[in-house]
């Protein structure tokens, strides 16, 4: 029996635009899901939307729609900015599967069975742009800091489910690595926060119709974060895939680790449920230095990008540009340089040189001579993509393969052992051919698309530009 690989990218509110910011995340775990894939795992790659919640709500009335109409309507734009980007997911979840509310309805009254759940009174400042209630020190100036909005103060009487029982659990699973955090330095932030002590969590609302219905209590609904959460579980029901569960990762960025962390496992804890195996949060990135935001105009739009430079190009863009785990910075110029200078002039002029040589030399490609160095480095990019390093992996290809085999042709002239030395030439170019073919592979869950024009060429030795000039 094959083993399993369940990873899943953030469910994206509906009411956004797909921006580059999403698609990070979503490139990323399609590379992780191609290459187990690739291993024979049977992959599940879980993408989906979130469609509750006053953020939605307020979004629709805005639109002059009713909520379920707007919703439906902007499905498309994520499957289309998805599919443009060669994303392969396994399911594409909403959070208004009928399916879903009902076992996301069931997960909370068990809670409730178990003794988890409380009816209390809160009341505190609520940003809806974040979708949860901020304490007074992480204002701003009265205003949130991401959101630059002054958050409604407000006081209900809502359920409350008591995290703070689990804090012991939760620090022993964390610190055993049991359930894994990363990158490491996230997890002590993780783990000092725990340690100053666990709030129990508000989760329902009952000024937000637009939700899932509370069980036992019509007059609220389930908060929308609670059964955001819930849908990497009941997903696994829904699609009736058995033994799915737990995830082997959840990935995001580190905006939303604290309620990944910290309240989802503390979810599965109470119901005896086993934890995820890892969650990763990745950094942020800012446009030319900025924050991205709809304000300052600098959303870049994945379609726009994938129109220009193609699909591959911005998948290795953007993966390249800056370690995983770290915070950094994008731009439309410098995915325009890593098209020209690494694609266009490294990969692509490397293809078309040797294709072009073998022939006009009239070399056909035998297992002759020296057999490919990047064989034995395999193994060690495949321990860097199993890490998430994938900006490391691809740097490594160019560094050690691509450059220096464009670099090696300038040096040995083979138009040169083409009068002097014929065995030479067919060594080189065999070698050369090869290393190419070992690219390929090495690529292909980067740049699907590359690698399969790469190795139709690799085959009928026919030339044509893989990254033709940019209009
Ligand atoms: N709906 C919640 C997630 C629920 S998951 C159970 C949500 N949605 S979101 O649309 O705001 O998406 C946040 C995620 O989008 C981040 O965690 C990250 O994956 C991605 N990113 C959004 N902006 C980003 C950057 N500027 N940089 C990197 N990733 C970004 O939160």
């Amino acid at each position: 029996m094959n083993k399993k690989f369940y990873l899943t990218t953030p469910i994206y509110y509906i009411n956004d635009i797909p921006h580059i910011g999403h698609a990070y995340t979503t490139i990323a775990a399609d590379v992780l899901s191609r290459f187990y894939r690739n291993k024979s795992y049977d992959v599940f790659f879980l993408t989906g939307v979130d469609e509750h919640g006053a953020k939605i709500a307020e979004a629709a009335k805005v639109a002059n729609q009713e909520p379920k109409e707007f919703v439906d309507k902007l499905v498309p734009r994520f499957k289309k900015a998805w599919e443009s980007l060669e994303i392969n997911y396994s399911e594409f979840f909403r959070t208004t599967n009928l399916e879903h509310e009902k076992l996301a309805q069931d997960f909370v009254r068990q809670l409730k069975d178990r003794g988890f759940i409380e009816k209390r009174k809160y009341s505190g400042f609520y940003c809806i742009g974040c979708e949860k209630y901020l304490k007074k020190d992480e204002l701003v100036d009265g205003k949130c800091p991401d959101h630059q909005t002054v958050p409604k103060k407000q006081t209900e009487e809502n359920y409350f489910f008591l995290l703070s029982k689990l804090e012991k659990k939760l620090i022993q699973k964390i610190e055993t690595n049991e359930f894994l955090i990363e990158p490491e330095s996230r997890k002590n932030e993780i783990l000092g926060k725990i340690r100053q002590g666990l709030e129990d969590v508000s989760i329902s609302r009952a000024n937000v119709k637009w939700g899932i219905p509370f069980p036992g209590d019509n007059s609220q609904t389930i908060y929308v974060w609670i059964e955001a959460l819930l849908n990497y579980y009941t997903a696994t029901k829904i699609y009736d895939k058995k033994d799915l569960w737990p995830a082997n990762l959840h990935l995001m960025a580190k905006d939303i680790l604290w309620f990944h962390a910290v309240i989802w496992p503390g979810m599965l804890f109470a119901l005896d449920l086993p934890l995820p195996k890892k969650i990763f949060a990745h950094g942020f990135f800012t446009i030319n230095g900025q924050k991205m935001s709809k304000t300052l105009g600098n959303v870049l739009d994945p379609n726009k990008l994938v129109e220009k430079f193609g699909a591959d190009a911005v998948r290795y863009a953007l993966l390249r540009e800056f370690p995983f785990g770290e915070d950094g910075d994008i731009s439309e110029e410098k995915i325009a340089q890593r098209y020209e200078k690494d694609l266009a002039n490294g990969l692509g002029n490397l293809l078309q040189r040797i294709l072009v040589m073998m022939n006009k030399y009239n070399v056909k490609f035998e297992q002759v001579g020296m057999v490919d160095v990047i064989g034995e480095h395999e193994k060690e990019m495949e321990e860097n993509l199993i890490n998430l390093k994938f900006s490391e992996v691809l740097t490594d290809i160019w560094t050690f393969y691509i450059k220096p085999a464009n670099e090696l042709i300038d040096k040995e002239k083979p138009w040169e052992l083409a009068i002097k030395d014929q065995d030479k030439l067919k060594a080189f170019l065999n070698y050369r051919y090869q290393n190419l073919v070992s690219i390929s592979k090495l690529i292909k869950p980067f740049m699907p698309e590359t690698a399969q024009k790469m190795q139709n060429q690799l085959k009928t030795l026919k030339p044509e530009p893989l990254f033709p000039k940019i209009k």
